[in-house]
């Protein structure tokens, strides 16, 4: 089958079999519940893999359609290039949902690491020592500045979207790009997770007529993984407000933003407890992350070079890491010979915003099943799918094989079909290497 042939195939559904017949997927649980997407762990039969199935309800409000094309597309290009990424595979459009397809993250969430930590810390500790902290925030930083390089912000850095695959100790995926933008043009948007936001975000809103000002997208993101950094340290977050119930109002915004801006960080009562075990060197980095003045904020390369960034690891976390980079030069290796066929990849793009379109929309038969593990029947006749993989964009004299492809895709789902021989040493690989120093 030609790549063209792979993206428009998913139109070929007319003929609905029996119920089941073309089973491909099997709901097992829900390990996600959001305001906008259920997120539900699969089987892929074929492929005799578990898979994360983000699940938009139909009809999907119209205000989420750009939101939830960028977030499909965004991950479909990224996904492939960063191990530190959640990976998508495919996606699929029943009567009742538009399902994202994805690599499962079998070791749940960062949030959930932290609490675990937190149970067992002694009082006045770190919640999570310095070392474990460092070998998570390396493949943090090192996967926000992919995305940075590829002029991609993710806008919604935060524990909950960070995750961990099945190995110990393991690595680190990021997921939820549903508010990801390509940031060629400015952007203005007031959106964010508000305990994470900066404070020229916190105060981006058009008020009375006036426009909202373009912000530097990468500092947003800076200040982000600071708040993370803090929360996987100390257990709490730096700027905070008790809420009544989910969302936050004007005024709890502002109360936010009047902590960010009056207070330093460290003077913060939440970290009260433990912010005396703090070494110098991380305390210096969070200096410079939590500077109001955008311009002034240091940045994600200027990270990759702080001390505190670079200092040694422990030798099991080192040896993990040294995996990782591994595998990633592998990536690498394929990502500079890909071939992708640019119209290949507009069709595609096209054909998410045809599904998303078509998912703001009731679906033909939507409602006739009533029971939630028979509603999430996503392999049921009738459904539309979308490759999202590479290998239905490739152009048709790629030097790529199937099979150096299916090494890449599968890395995500952690198949280790690693193949020997010699790497070479490429660009990335070099760049990698900030993290393993
Ligand atoms: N690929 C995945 N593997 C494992 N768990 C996932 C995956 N994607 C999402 N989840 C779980 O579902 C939660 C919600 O997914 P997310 O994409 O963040 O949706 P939302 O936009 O509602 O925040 C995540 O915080 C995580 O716990
Ligand atoms: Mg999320």
């Amino acid at each position: 089958m030609t790549a063209a042939a792979a993206v428009n195939g998913s139109h070929k559904a007319s003929k609905p079999p029996p119920l089941n017949h073309l089973a491909s997927h099997r709901a097992v649980k829900a390990i996600g519940r959001g305001a906008v997407a259920d997120t539900w762990l699969f089987m892929d039969k074929k492929r005799n893999r578990l898979v994360a199935v983000k699940l938009f309800q139909r009809p999907l409000a119209h205000a989420l359609r750009d939101s939830t094309v960028r977030e499909i597309t965004v991950q479909a290009e990224l996904g492939p290039g960063h191990i530190n990424l959640i990976n998508v595979y495919e996606l699929i459009l029943s009567d009742d949902y538009l399902g994202l397809v994805m690599e499962y993250a079998q070791g749940g969430s960062l949030t959930a690491h932290v609490a675990e930590r937190w149970g067992i810390a002694s009082p006045g500790k770190l919640v999570m020592d310095e070392d474990e902290a460092r070998y998570f925030f390396r493949q943090f930083i090192h996967a926000v500045d992919y995305c940075h390089k590829h002029n991609t912000t993710h806008r919604d850095l935060k524990l909950d979207n960070t995750l961990l695959d099945g190995q110990k100790p393991p690595f680190l995926k990021i997921c939820d790009f549903g508010f990801a933008s390509h940031f060629d043009a400015k952007l203005t948007e007031h959106l964010g997770t508000p305990e994470y936001m900066s404070p020229e975000l916190l105060k981006n809103q058009s008020k009375d007529g006036s426009p909202a000002k373009a912000y530097d997208p990468r500092s947003v993101d800076v200040w982000a993984s600071g708040v993370m950094l803090i929360v996987s340290l100390c257990g709490a977050f730096p700027f905070d407000h008790t809420r009544a119930h989910e969302g936050f109002t004007d005024d709890q915004e502002l109360d936010l933003w009047l902590q960010e801006v009056n207070k330093t960080w460290i003077e913060s009562p939440f970290i009260r407890d433990n912010r005396d075990a703090l070494s110098k060197e991380v305390t210096d980095l969070l200096n410079r992350i939590f500077v109001v003045d955008p311009q002034k904020r240091i940045t994600v390369p200027q990270i990759m070079e702080h001390p505190w960034y670079t200092k040694d690891l422990t030798p099991s976390h080192q040896k993990v890491l040294d995996k990782l980079l591994h595998e990633q030069a592998q990536v690498d290796e394929y990502l500079a010979h890909r071939n992708l066929d640019q119209k290949n990849v507009e069709e595609r793009n096209k054909r998410i915003i045809e599904m998303v379109d078509k998912a703001c929309t009731k679906g033909e038969k939507s409602g006739t099943h009533v029971r939630p593990l028979q509603a999430l029947n996503l392999v049921h006749d009738g459904c539309e799918r979308l490759d999202l993989t590479d290998q239905a964009v490739l152009a048709e004299n790629s030097q790529h094989s199937v099979e150096d492809h299916a090494t890449v895709a599968d890395r995500a789902a952690g198949l280790d079909k690693a193949k020997s021989g010699k790497l070479h040493e490429s660009d990335s690989m070099k760049a990698m290497s900030s993290l393993t120093k």
